[in-house]
């Protein structure tokens, strides 16, 4: 009955992970949603009431999105990114989910080769695997991608159409692309001839250290698909992000948005053109930065205080993941049930990675949990590790 297509996709890892957590009362460091405790309810009762008369907001909206609310990003991602673009470059989407499935829809061949890192995304993954993608993944560390490795995959002739990359605070782990090499990929795109896909839901979350300019801040020649959502910095409820792209990658990527939903839904967007008009935007991610850091903090101090000597892991200057490494042989997919039996659960690495990898890795989300439980939780996890 199903497609092969739909058949490849083996999410039974992440069935297993939500299905061991369901119900009890586990230590959570498993998911990547936002806090509802901080979702600006007031003033979102207020924008409705705002927007809720004009006809329009009801009505079928432009492929592209309503001009209002992407003009206010516009301005928004000038000021936080450094990104220029022209209205006709931006397009509102259904999540970046949206985003990552209209451009396999658009740029993808079966068989085509697409970049990712290891690791990386696996929604990303799966998405590209349904344009039946082959894919090489290209290793991280502190800096983010290793665009050396790239190079010499390049150099031996290997024929790429896509490079997906999520440059700042990497999900699952946290690590942020420095400017050189964000300077060296889009050199290289420009030499092979690809595209880059720059994922950057996380980049507005920072905690420490001093921004960075968006990848597609550096492209000349329109081989940047930059995606950005609402989903972490106001809500997810709406389903609203953007693409921005060069008219030319635009024109068809408008063809691939309306052939999918013909446009976003309109009252969505009509709400959060009217939250943001007042800068109310700014001012709610200034909030969650300063909701979030001590969660950040305190995992952080937690880790340092309580794992054994043979783990490692990363520290994040934002967004919602450490990545942790185990330096032996063990099996994080196998731990989980003990985990979860002890109180505390997380993502196990292997599903972050295409084939080999992972398997002595995990991603922990320090958003969700309240700082007594993150130091918890983490204590618990410890004491595990160090008996496995
Ligand atoms: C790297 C990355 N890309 C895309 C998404 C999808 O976000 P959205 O809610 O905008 O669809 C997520 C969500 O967790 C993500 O982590």
């Amino acid at each position: 009955m199903f497609s092969q297509r739909i058949l490849d996709i083996d999410m039974s890892e992440v069935k297993r992970v939500v299905s061991l957590i369901k119900g009890g009362n586990v230590i959570s460091f498993a998911g990547g949603v936002p806090s509802k405790e901080l979702f600006p309810l007031k003033e979102l009762r207020e924008a409705f009431l705002e927007v809720g008369e004009i006809a329009d907001v009801f009505q079928y909206g432009s492929t592209l999105g309503f001009e209002g609310l992407r003009e206010e990003l516009l301005k928004h991602l000038k000021e936080s990114q450094e990104i220029h673009a022209k209205l006709e470059e931006i397009m509102i989407t259904h999540g970046s989910q949206q985003g990552i499935d209209i451009i396999g829809r658009v740029l993808v061949d079966p068989g085509d080769i697409i970049v990712v890192e290891a690791p990386t995304y696996f929604v990303a993954l799966n998405t590209f695997q349904v344009y039946e993608a082959r894919f090489l993944q290209v290793g991280l560390d502190e800096e983010g991608l290793k665009t050396e490795e790239l190079e010499s995959l390049l150099r031996k002739g290997e024929k790429i159409k896509l490079v997906y990359t999520i440059p700042t605070f990497q999900n699952p782990s946290g690590v942020t692309m420095g400017e050189e090499r964000r300077k060296h990929l889009v050199e290289l795109a420009e030499d092979f001839d690809f595209i880059i896909v720059e994922d950057n839901p996380y980049g507005e979350l920072r905690y420490s250290g001093s921004p960075v300019k968006a990848i597609k801040h550096f492209d000349k020649s329109g081989r940047v698909i930059n995606l950005g959502t609402f989903s972490k910095i106001f809500v997810p409820g709406f389903r609203l992000a953007w693409l921005i792209a060069s008219e030319e990658l635009m024109e068809k990527l408008e063809v691939g948005k309306l052939t999918t939903d013909v446009c976003s839904n309109t009252v969505g967007q009509y709400v959060t053109w009217a939250f943001m008009r007042k800068g109310l935007l700014k001012k709610h991610i200034q909030r969650l930065i300063e909701f979030y850091r001590p969660k950040r903090d305190a995992m952080l101090e937690a880790l340092d205080e309580f794992m054994p000597e043979n783990v490692s892991w990363t520290k994040p200057d934002g967004g919602m993941f450490i990545w942790l490494t185990i330096d032996d042989n063990v099996d994080t997919k196998e731990m989980l049930e003990d985990a979860v039996k002890r109180g505390v659960a997380y993502v196990p690495g292997k599903v972050f990675y295409t084939l080999r990898g992972g398997e002595n890795q995990m991603r922990l989300n320090f958003t969700f949990e309240s700082v007594e439980r993150i130091r918890e939780g983490v204590k618990i996890l410890a004491k595990l590790i160090s008996i496995s």
